[in-house]
């Protein structure tokens, strides 16, 4: 795959350590999704380094002195559901005070054209720094769509988090919206026939909420 100056990829030991666990078949739902928001977590001291803060005057034991901290009502979460529902709290933990919004699509399962059918998003997200969430980014379709749901809310500032990509979504989403920053934790092999990340992980959505 061509190098995209908005796409990082993490090649992190903590995280290549994780998904190994999260891509064995026999790790159950409960460490599944665990494991999920652990990554989302880790990967999002990379995709927050630009985070926005305040100066804060903060009265310690010893004396007075100034620090950072974020300003995390201007942060909006946004997972694409279901998949996306898996990430929320790696990043909710970090910022407690970030609004949530959520965009529902499912993929056609033999075209994987993305349909829409659900989408709620905080008051003012517009000015809000907003972080797009879906553990799969697959053929990019879904990822694309609720991007451009997003820019129709007049959002400027997106983030866009997934655990595993392949090749073909990760392109089309980086060509498709060069203003947007992409964080991948794992780039695939490729898609099957039937539109699957390989070696992926099987069906996130599944795995997460034991629907199969
Ligand atoms: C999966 C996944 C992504 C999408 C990725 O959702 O969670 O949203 O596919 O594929 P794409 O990049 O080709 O669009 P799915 O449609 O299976 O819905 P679910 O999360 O409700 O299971
Ligand atoms: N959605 C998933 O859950 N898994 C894939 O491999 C592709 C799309």
């Amino acid at each position: 795959m061509k190098n995209y100056p908005n796409v990082t990829i993490f090649n992190h030991p903590l995280i290549q350590h994780k998904i190994a666990i999260l891509r064995n078949e026999k790790t159950a739902m409960k460490e599944f999704r665990e494991l999920i928001e652990e990554i989302t977590m880790v990967m999002s001291y990379e995709a927050f380094k630009d985070c926005p803060t305040e100066t804060v005057t903060v009265k310690t034991p010893l004396e007075e002195c100034e620090q950072q901290m974020i300003c995390d009502k201007s942060i909006a979460i946004v997972p694409i559901l279901r998949a996306g529902l898996g990430m929320v709290n790696g990043l909710h933990n970090i910022f407690p005070g970030a609004r949530v919004g959520h965009i529902g699509m499912y993929r056609d399962e033999e075209t994987a054209i993305p349909h829409a059918y659900y989408c709620k998003l905080p008051e003012g997200i517009e000015k809000m720094t907003t972080i797009l969430l879906d553990p799969m980014l697959a053929t990019g379709g879904s990822a694309c769509d609720a991007i451009a749901v997003l820019k129709e809310r007049g959002v400027k500032n997106i983030k866009f988090m997934a655990i595993i990509g392949a090749p073909e979504g990760v392109s089309k989403v980086a060509e498709t919206y060069p203003d947007v920053q992409i964080y991948v934790s794992t780039l695939d092999r490729q898609l099957n026939e039937n539109y699957y990340i390989l070696p992926g992980l099987g069906d996130a959505g599944d795995r997460l909420f034991g629907t199969k």
